[in-house]
């Protein structure tokens, strides 16, 4: 897919589809009412009639004659007092989502050139390139059956008011792309299944990440080495499986030699049955996401490949799957981390904390300058936050606030919750240094109270992903999130 930035009017806009936006008041957008003009009024008249009422989301595609485009593709806006990044982004799915069903092969959207509240060019050209992207996702269904062609849409236009706008929209296009092509690479891992996205199958995508990009290392551990590494608490939770384990280890040069890098450590527990104590069946095929964390670290460092970003950025995953079996770890079993502080497994489910500990212990040999760890770590956090926002726990309240506000601007949202002293009494163990899982009372913020025992010292921040990685029920699947954030973090902290 090509994306390319325009300015000027969309009376003289050639392509295929022109994409145009009405509010819900039955105000013609900008650009629609240009194009009108060349239509003797068509649109306005659909807006008369009340054909068209311009709901956030709705769309109508119309073949036109004459104009200087052979469809025009009308999107709902919404209300315009409200109209900023979440409508634009909504609108711009739509658009895409009925876009990629024509026959278009080029497509051109004037939603941009709206007045979106808080936005500059570089954002509405990227979130533009974004949202087209993940609209052209398709899951790696595994079918007997043909899969559906291809959509013909090859190129993406983005109109701005101005002709100086043009250079940061371009950035923006240029950035949007590469957050698509990382998010895709994070939904084509997640959504595999378990007997295919093995420890294994990672460790070999992560060769061919290093295949792919001169930018790109890799460099895959084995079990034997984790146990020459002492990493007895990821090794305590791959004890059940006959799956082998795997560290990956993911190095992204675009900074300076001496340069501190950002390390992500990501969760990569490919399957997660719970262990001994073995979880519910009802929604347990969903644990195939598990990985996810890991899939993010795998989507941003591609994506920071395909940007060029200027910084140096490692990522670590740990993999390996969660089984119960004769050898599998046991509740009241202790377990001695690669730090030196032992573990009491209270429950073999809290397994995410177990793995990431060693990694975020590992980690520290990269001298990183912020780590930030991924995981879809607690049904608790679900709880608390729903499907819509991820949380945020950090020893480093600007940190954690960089995240957040990473967030918003990519419309990718996550939530600061606190992590006080008090909740760590409840990890208190009468036979090792602490438990690994305690009462269901601020589950997500002692998963993280947990996680901050291998973190002294470091510049650490926790994100929470078990509600925004993936959706259930019929739209079930990998959302790419939060590949958006982690960009826009990474995008901001390398700017000179
Ligand atoms: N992978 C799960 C968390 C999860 C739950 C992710 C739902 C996505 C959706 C994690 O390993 C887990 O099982 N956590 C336990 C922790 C508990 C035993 C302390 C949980 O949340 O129940
Ligand atoms: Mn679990
Ligand atoms: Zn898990």
């Amino acid at each position: 897919m090509r994306f390319y930035a325009v300015s000027g009017s969309a009376a003289q806009q050639r392509t295929d589809c022109a994409i145009v936006g009405l509010y819900e008041s039955g105000t013609l957008s900008a650009a629609a009412a240009q194009l009108d003009a060349t239509l003797g009024g068509r649109l306005a008249r659909l807006v008369k009639r009340r054909d068209l009422r311009g709901k956030a989301g709705e769309t109508l595609l119309l073949d036109v004659d004459g104009g200087p485009c052979e469809r025009v593709l009308v999107v709902g806006l919404g209300k315009k007092e409200s109209f900023g990044r979440k409508p634009y982004r909504k609108a711009l799915l739509a658009a895409a989502a009925a876009l990629v069903k024509t026959g278009a092969r080029d497509a051109v959207s004037h939603l941009s050139s709206e007045p979106v509240a808080e936005t500059d060019a570089y954002y509405r050209a990227r979130l533009a390139a974004e949202a087209v992207g993940s609209a052209l996702y398709r899951v790696p269904a595994i079918r007997s059956t043909r899969q559906p062609p291809a959509p013909a849409l090859k190129s993406f236009g983005v109109a701005l008011p101005a002709k100086d706008q043009l250079q940061d929209a371009g950035r923006g296009l240029e950035h949007g792309r590469g957050v698509a092509a990382g998010a895709a690479l994070t939904r084509d891992l997640a959504n595999l299944p378990a007997n295919v996205c093995t420890p294994t199958h990672l460790a070999k995508q992560a060769r061919e990440l290093a295949r792919q990009y001169r930018s790109i290392r890799a460099e895959v551990l084995d079990e034997p080495q984790l146990r020459r590494l002492k990493m007895g608490a990821f090794l305590s939770v791959t004890a059940g499986t006959e799956e082998p384990a795997r560290l990956i280890v993911l190095r992204y040069r675009g900074g300076a030699d001496g340069d501190a890098p950002v390390v992500l450590v990501g969760k990569g527990v490919t399957f997660d049955s719970g262990g001994i104590s073995l979880k519910q069946p009802p929604g347990m095929d969903e644990m195939k996401f598990d990985m996810t964390g890991a899939a993010s670290v795998f989507g941003a460092v591609k994506a920071a490949a395909e940007i060029g970003l200027p910084l140096n950025l490692i990522g670590v995953v740990p993999a390996c799957e969660n089984m119960p079996g004769g050898r599998a770890t046991k509740p009241g079993d202790i377990v001695r981390s690669m730090s030196g502080q032992t573990i009491e497994v209270i429950n073999t489910d809290a397994e995410g904390r177990l793995i990431l500990s060693d990694a975020l212990t590992y980690a520290r040999r990269f001298k990183p300058a912020v780590v930030v760890d991924i995981a879809t770590l607690t049904g608790a956090c679900v709880i608390a936050l729903g499907a819509h926002t991820s949380a945020v726990m950090s020893n480093d309240d600007d940190l954690a606030a960089e995240l957040t506000a990473a967030g918003r601007r990519a419309e990718d949202r996550a939530w600061h919750m606190p992590m006080a002293e008090e909740y760590h009494e409840q990890l208190k163990s009468n036979f090792a240094d602490f438990t690994n899982s305690c009462g269901r009372e601020g589950g997500a913020i002692t998963a993280a109270c947990f996680l901050a025992k291998f973190t002294d010292g470091l510049r650490w921040a926790h994100l929470d992903i078990a509600g925004t990685a993936y959706l259930a029920g019929s739209q079930k699947g990998s959302t790419g999130r939060p590949v958006p954030l982690l960009m826009d973090f990474l995008i901001h902290r390398s700017r000179p």
